[in-house]
C-alpha cells in the first residue's frame, strides 16, 4: 500500500515538528534505557499533521506492538477492558479522537493509566464488590485536535504533551520531494514548492495534491512535475494559490462583508456562517493565522490588510 509507504517509519525520517521530535527522541531513549514503557503521550493539533504516523513511529522506536483505535469506536467499558487486557508489556495503545470517549469508558482509563490496573465491579446492589486486575505496563498515546477538549482528570494523566503545529512551506516541500521519490515521479524544486504552498500547512494534503498532479503529469504532459505542470494541474483541480477552500473564503468574506472586517466573536461568526465553533477554531483558523490573514484580539477575530489585498478588496481606513 503506497499510502502506508509514504509514512515515515522512524523519527529520523520524520520531517518538521522539530521540538516534538527532539522531546520524543530523549524520552524514548530514556525509557528504553530503563527498560520501562514510555510515559503516556498526548498529541494535539490540527488534523492531518501526522499524529497517527507519530504514534506508529513511537511504537517502532520503542520496539513494541501498537494497537490502534479511536474514541467513538470504544462504546462500552467492557470494550476498553478487552483491549487493555490483551496488551503485552510496554505496548502502545493509540486512541485517536480521545476527547470523544464517553464518560464511563474514560473512568476505566484512569486506574489503567495511573496504576496499570482494571477495577471490576462484581455483583449488584448491597453485595456488589470491586476487584482489581493487574494489567501489563503500557503506553497510552492519545490524539485530539485541542488539549482543552479533554476533561482535566484525563489530561492530567499524560506525562508527555506534544503540540503539533502546521508545517511551513520549506518542510512541506521536503515531504513532497520525499514522497515523489517513493512514488517514482520526477519533480523539480519549483514544482514541489508549488504543491507545498497550496497544502495548508498539512502533509496529508500535500501528499494528496502530489498524487493528483502526478495523474495530470502522466496523462496530459510527459510525466515529470515542474512548476508549470503543477500550476496547470492545480488550476484544473480548482485549488486556490494558497490552498484556501470555500469555507475559508466564506469565513473571511463574512467577516469583511457582515462585520466590517471585525472584530467579531467566534460564536457570532459560527452563527452567521453556519459552521461549528470548534471546527472554525481547530480546523480553519490555524491556517488563516499562519498566513497572517486573521488576528485574534480580545474583542474577537479581525481580518488583516494582507488578507484584504489577497482577495482584492479595498480595506477601509487604509
Ligand atoms: N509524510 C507525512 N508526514 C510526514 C513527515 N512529517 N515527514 C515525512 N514524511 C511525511
Amino acid at each position: 500500500d503506497v499510502e502506508l509507504t509514504l509514512r515515515p517509519r522512524s523519527l529520523d525520517e520524520y520531517i518538521g515538528q522539530y521540538k516534538v521530535k527532539q522531546k520524543l527522541d530523549i524520552f524514548i531513549k530514556a525509557a528504553k534505557g530503563r527498560n520501562e514503557p514510555l510515559d503516556h503521550v498526548l498529541l494535539y493539533g490540527p488534523p492531518g499533521l501526522g499524529k497517527t504516523t507519530l504514534a506508529n513511529i513511537i511504537s517502532n522506536e520503542m520496539g513494541v506492538n501498537i494497537r490502534i483505535t479511536s474514541g467513538p469506536a470504544i462504546e462500552r467499558p467492557g470494550d476498553l477492558a478487552a483491549i487493555l487486557t490483551n496488551l503485552s508489556e510496554n505496548d502502545v495503545l493509540f486512541i485517536d479522537e480521545i476527547h470523544r470517549l464517553n464518560r464511563s469508558v474514560e473512568e476505566v482509563l484512569y486506574p489503567a493509566m495511573e496504576d496499570y490496573a482494571l477495577d471490576i465491579i462484581i455483583g449488584k446492589g448491597p453485595s456488589a464488590r470491586s476487584i482489581r486486575l493487574d494489567l501489563s505496563k503500557f503506553t497510552l498515546i492519545g490524539a485530539t485536535t485541542r488539549a482543552g477538549l479533554l476533561t482535566s482528570p484525563l489530561r492530567d494523566r499524560f506525562g508527555v504533551m506534544c503540540r503539533l503545529e502546521l508545517y511551513d512551506v520549506e518542510s512541506l516541500k521536503k515531504i513532497v520531494i520525499r514522497s515523489a521519490s517513493i512514488l517514482g515521479v520526477k519533480i523539480d524544486q519549483e514544482g514541489s514548492e508549488e504543491i507545498a504552498k497550496r497544502s495548508r500547512g498539512t502533509p496529508r494534503i500535500a501528499n494528496r495534491l502530489l498524487k493528483r498532479v502526478r495523474d495530470y503529469a502522466e496523462v496530459v504532459e510527459d510525466g515529470d512535475i515542474t512548476k508549470e505542470v503543477a500550476d496547470k494541474a492545480l488550476k484544473l483541480l480548482e485549488v486556490d494559490p494558497l490552498g484556501l477552500d470555500n469555507i475559508d473564503k466564506k469565513l473571511i468574506l463574512t467577516i469583511i462583508n457582515n462585520f466590517e472586517g471585525g472584530p467579531v466573536g467566534l460564536d457570532t461568526l459560527a452563527a452567521s456562517t453556519g459552521e461549528e465553533r470548534t471546527t472554525i477554531e481547530d480546523v480553519y483558523e490555524p491556517y488563516l493565522l499562519q498566513l497572517g490573514f486573521l488576528n485574534r484580539t480580545p474583542r474577537g477575530r479581525v481580518v488583516t490588510k494582507r488578507c484584504y489585498d489577497y482577495f482584492g478588496i479595498e480595506c477601509k481606513g487604509d
